[in-house]
C-alpha cells in the first residue's frame, strides 16, 4: 500500500482556523480499496474530523492528523454515515483521542459492531441535523442529506472557510493513477462520478432537496470536498449543482434495475 502522490493539502487558513484535506489511495494496479478522502477542522487548538476512514486507513491518517495537531486535541469526530469506508476506524480513533463520535441516529445502535468500547462518546444526530459552536464562535453546520446515500445522512459545511464536506455527494472513482485533485473538465468529469451516482443515490427528488438546501444555505461555497475523488473549487461547485439537480438515479431507473440493466 503507498498513499497518493499527495496525501495532506491546507485548503483553508487564518489565524485561528484551518481546513486540511487528506487522501488515501491504495498503490497502482489495486482496486480493492475504494479511495478516500478524510478532513480536519482546527479551530484555535480543537480539532473535528470528518469521515475518518476504513480501519485499513487508520494509521496513515493518523500520520497525517499528527503532522498538524496531537490526537488528543480532537474533540468530535463525524461521521457521515455509517458504512465501513467513513467509520470502520472509529473504535481506533476513540482509542487515540477523547472525542466523541457524531453519526445519525439511525445508526447509533449499529457502528458500536465496528466494536466501540465506550458507546456513550457516540451521539445521535437529529434528521433536522445540527450546528456545532467552535472555540471561535463560528459553526460547523451538519446539514441532512438523507437517502444520499444513506437513510441517516449528513454533509459538513465549515462556515468559516466556506467548505462542504459532502460526504458520497460528489464522490468520483478513477482508474488507478488517474485521480486529479480538483476537477478542471466537468464534462469529462461526469463520466468518474455517473456510475456511483446513478446506483448509490435515491432518486431524482431526493437530490433536488439536497440542492436546494445547498443553494438557501446563508453563504455560497467556495469549495466542496466529497469522501471520494476530486474536490470541486470555484464555479466548479455549482457545474455539480446544476449536474446532481438534473440526475436521474436509484429508484428512477427501477424498471432498469429489475431487468438486470447495468445501472
Ligand atoms: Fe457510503
Ligand atoms: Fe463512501
Amino acid at each position: 500500500m503507498t498513499a497518493a502522490p499527495e496525501e495532506n493539502r491546507l485548503l483553508y487558513e487564518d489565524d485561528e482556523h484551518q481546513f486540511v484535506w487528506f487522501g488515501w489511495e491504495e498503490k497502482e494496479g489495486s482496486n480493492s480499496f475504494v479511495q478516500t478522502n478524510q478532513c480536519l477542522v482546527i479551530n484555535q487548538d480543537q480539532g473535528y474530523l470528518f469521515d475518518p476512514g476504513g480501519t485499513y486507513v487508520f494509521h496513515q491518517v493518523l500520520e497525517q492528523v499528527t503532522r498538524y495537531l496531537h490526537p488528543r486535541q480532537i474533540n468530535t469526530l463525524i461521521a457521515t454515515h455509517q458504512d465501513p469506508d467513513v467509520c470502520s476506524s472509529a473504535p481506533y480513533w476513540m482509542k487515540v483521542t477523547d472525542a466523541k463520535l457524531l453519526i445519525s441516529r439511525l445508526w447509533l445502535h449499529f457502528v458500536s459492531h465496528f466494536g466501540l468500547d465506550e458507546p456513550e462518546r457516540v451521539v445521535p444526530l437529529p434528521d433536522k441535523g445540527a450546528k456545532l459552536r467552535l472555540p471561535s464562535g463560528d459553526h460547523l453546520l451538519l446539514l441532512p442529506a438523507h437517502f444520499l446515500h444513506s437513510e441517516g445522512n449528513f454533509s459538513v459545511f465549515d462556515e468559516r472557510s466556506g467548505i462542504l464536506f459532502s460526504g458520497d455527494i460528489g464522490a468520483s472513482i478513477f482508474p488507478a493513477g488517474k485521480r486529479k485533485l480538483f476537477v478542471e473538465d466537468f464534462d469529462e468529469h461526469q463520466a468518474f462520478m455517473e456510475p456511483f451516482h446513478k446506483r448509490y443515490m435515491h432518486s431524482n427528488a431526493v437530490c433536488r432537496h439536497w440542492v436546494k438546501q445547498i443553494r438557501n444555505l446563508p453563504q455560497p461555497v467556495k469549495m466542496m470536498v466529497p469522501q471520494h475523488g476530486s474536490m470541486f473549487a470555484g464555479d466548479q461547485v455549482e457545474n455539480f449543482l446544476s449536474w446532481f439537480e438534473e440526475l436521474e438515479c436509484g429508484g428512477d431507473q427501477l424498471q432498469a434495475i429489475y431487468s438486470g440493466q447495468p445501472v
